[in-house]
């Protein structure tokens, strides 16, 4: 594995590489000591994928290279190619990078000579939120096979959506999609059910915010949206003892989900920002063995 750009084409001896290699992190503390720089490029507002990066590479012993838009040479004119570029030049070994089109890689990793980590690709793809769901979902299971996942809510505007649907149909779970009218993608060719049949069936209920930012016109009144298609404490009780509730977040509450129960018994909202931290590191340790920037012989394992 060269990047971390897709979850398209990801084998399942890859995703379980990341998993597993997260698990381990999970359960011991690990150094790199030679001196090692990420660049974190976020062109779009971030909280969790942003700060986990950073926790990793502490953890890690990753010097972080931090870039603000605003007071950039992008304000200048700058394009995302010449400030990736820059960073290559100034001695970055890894580069993790959000931005707003939905086609950023295609244009830079043929001309980068160094990996490259998508957090997050417009309304195209979110594969390292996708691993981070992907390790949730399995510590609770312990499997993939025949669950039940539905995805609900924007799915137009989600790039959860689509690299969750690409691995988990990978991984041989049950792909579903709930959206309220104008919210489907019909370039994503999996089974549309209701929210009332999704809470009835589903082991895992995957929530989407509606994301307002890459809408036009503002499409529903929230407190409407949350009772015609939102997760209410109503249609949480009829879902089944075992299922559970997952939202990338940042949640929108009282919207998609009722506030109540961002916090409930069901909800593994916080767990999966704790396990953001875990299989990011697990990227970037396999991404940088691979050019030869890591070299876990040198790694002190603390017991
Ligand atoms: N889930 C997620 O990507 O959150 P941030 O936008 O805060 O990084």
């Amino acid at each position: 594995m060269r990047h971390f750009l897709s979850t398209r084409n990801l084998s399942s001896t890859s995703i379980f590489h990341i998993l597993n290699k997260a698990e381990e992190l999970r359960l011991q503390q690990m150094e790199i000591p030679e001196q090692v720089f990420a660049a974190n490029l976020f062109f779009e507002p971030s909280t969790r994928t942003k700060m986990c990066f950073h926790v990793a590479q502490k953890k890690l012993g990753i010097e972080t290279l931090d870039f603000h838009m605003e007071t950039s040479s992008v304000t200048k004119g700058e394009s995302l190619y010449d400030t990736a570029k820059t960073y290559e030049a100034i001695g970055a070994k890894l580069l993790v990078i959000r931005h707003q089109m939905d086609n950023w890689v295609d244009g830079l990793i043929p001309n980068l000579s160094l990996p490259v980590i998508n957090a997050g690709s417009g309304k195209g793809e979110h594969p390292t939120q996708c691993m981070l769901d992907l390790l949730t979902i399995h510590q609770e299971f312990g499997t993939f096979t025949n669950l039940n996942v539905v995805i609900v809510g924007d799915i137009k505007h989600s790039r959860v959506a689509r690299s969750n649907a690409y691995a988990l149909t990978t991984l041989g779970a049950n792909v579903y999609f709930a959206a309220a009218p104008g919210f489907e993608d019909d370039t994503l060719d999996f089974p549309y059910i209701s929210i009332d049949e999704a809470v009835e069936m589903c082991d895992i209920m995957m929530l989407l915010r509606i994301q307002h930012e890459r809408h036009t016109v503002q499409q529903y009144d929230s407190t409407s949206y949350l009772v015609q298609f939102g997760l209410t404490k109503e249609r949480e009780s009829r879902m089944k003892d075992h299922a559970i509730i997952l939202h990338p977040a940042p949640v929108n509450r009282g919207v998609e989900i009722d506030t109540e129960l961002v916090e409930c018994q069901r909800s593994r909202i916080f767990k999966q920002m704790e396990n953001g931290v875990y299989t990011r590191m697990a990227i970037m340790i396999i991404l940088l063995k691979e050019w030869g920037y890591y070299n876990e012989a040198k790694t002190n394992k603390c017991q």
